[in-house]
């Protein structure tokens, strides 16, 4: 039997989608027809939403409504409070607690897909917002129907109002990366609703694939990267010469340096500059010469890369400035990939419910290279 098995299904074309375009070689990433960057500079995430699920955008009376009905499903039932209390008392990481809670939502809404997207969308941030305050041991600050999802989340997160810079960065955040493609956590969601399973379980499952190191776990060692460089330097010793150090010794132990390398980008990563020019323009309030230290690291990383894999074209990737933004906005790093997770869940359940406009169900072949002729 012949096969063109393809590790990691590289190049394979596996679903057709009206959400997102990703142009590797030229950059690019346009979302339900909008450039990412034009959408991160206008939208608020809840129009994001209803771009991604309506294909175009809601009117002022729409946007209102759907906003209401989103801060209507954000307070969380006891039962998924305590699951979240017990994880976090067994100190389980926070993907783990996201995933635990956001699967209790199966037990707060039935009224079919759609439904169960709406609520996934509004409980996600006050999971991870209640998880953030019960692992301070501080109380949870309940959600506030009359701020917008970003100012919301900020607010029940630190229990204070958040400064206008702080709601538009974290939105040009959640905007950058509310859908990618078929990326591996979103074809983990379409491969659990092409099933004709529920909502609650594909969302559930692409939170289990977003945790990966590989995908949605790499800002927060890109801004350990960064710290241990600055905490490197030897009296004396600049940015520059603490972060060749230590790159060319993380390269040369066989690591890989977390924020670079794409499978689809060879050029750099669109989104890297959305967020770069955001992450520039909260740190311009209270400049402490971090940001220009973190893009001095980032340059090296670059010449590093080239020197160590020649040819590869090994850019920086959005998880680099998805760091260093939102460690500016004031959100520790254990954070990071559940806040990811917020934002791709716009993705997922749009994802998932054009999948079933006319759906078929995933099941490719496996090539088998195990042994043969066995008698037991
Ligand atoms: N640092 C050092 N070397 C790298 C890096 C890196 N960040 N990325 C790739 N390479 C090397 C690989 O070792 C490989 O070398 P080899 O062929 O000699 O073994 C070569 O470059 C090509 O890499 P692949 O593994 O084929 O790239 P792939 O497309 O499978 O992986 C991935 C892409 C997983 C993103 C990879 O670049 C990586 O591990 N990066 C670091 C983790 C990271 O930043 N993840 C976030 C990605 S963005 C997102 O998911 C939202």
């Amino acid at each position: 039997m012949t096969s063109d098995y393809k590790p990691g299904l590289e190049g394979v074309v596996a679903a057709r989608t009206r959400l997102s375009r990703v142009d590797g070689e030229a950059g690019e990433l346009t979302i339900a027809g909008y450039p990412v960057d034009d959408l991160a500079r206008h939208a608020s995430f809840e129009e994001a939403v209803y771009l991604l699920w309506h294909d175009r955008r809601p009117s002022a009376e729409e946007l209102a409504d759907f906003t209401a009905d989103l801060a209507k499903r954000r307070a969380l039932p006891s039962i998924t409070l305590s699951v979240i209390n017990e994880a976090t008392r067994r100190e389980s990481g926070a993907m783990d607690v996201l995933r635990m809670a956001s699967s209790t939502m199966s037990l707060s809404t039935c009224d079919g897909r759609a439904d169960q997207a709406r609520t996934l969308i509004a409980a996600i941030p006050t999971i991870v917002a209640a998880y953030a305050r019960m692992v301070d041991g501080k109380p949870i600050v309940e959600p506030d129907p009359t701020l917008g999802h970003a100012a919301n989340f900020l607010t029940m997160l630190t229990g204070s109002s958040p400064s206008d810079a702080q709601v538009r960065a974290l939105d040009a955040y959640l905007l950058t990366v509310c859908d990618h493609g078929l990326n591996a956590s979103t074809f983990a969601a379409r491969v659990i609703i092409a099933t004709e399973s529920d909502m609650v379980s594909a969302v559930t499952g692409a939170i289990g694939a977003l945790k990966g190191p590989l995908h949605g776990g790499a800002p927060g060692p890109a801004l350990d990267m960064v710290f241990e460089i600055l905490d490197a330097r030897t009296e004396g010793e600049s940015v520059g010469a603490a972060a060749d150090r230590v790159i060319r010794a993380t390269l040369e132990a066989g690591e890989r340096l977390m924020g670079f390398g794409h499978r689809i980008y060879k050029v750099r990563d669109p989104r890297a500059d959305v967020l770069g020019e955001a992450a520039r323009k909260l740190y311009a309030v209270d400049d402490t010469g971090f940001y220009e230290a973190a893009t001095e690291i980032e340059a090296i990383a670059l010449r590093l890369l080239e020197e160590h894999k020649p040819g590869r074209r090994l850019q920086t990737n959005v998880e680099f400035y998805t760091a260093l933004l939102l460690h500016g906005i004031g959100i520790p790093s254990t954070l990071f990939t559940p806040i990811f997770a917020m934002a791709r869940a716009a993705g997922w359940t749009a994802h998932c419910l054009e999948q079933l406009e006319a759906n078929r169900i995933y099941r490719p072949q496996s090539e088998y290279v195990g042994a043969m002729g066995r008698r037991w």
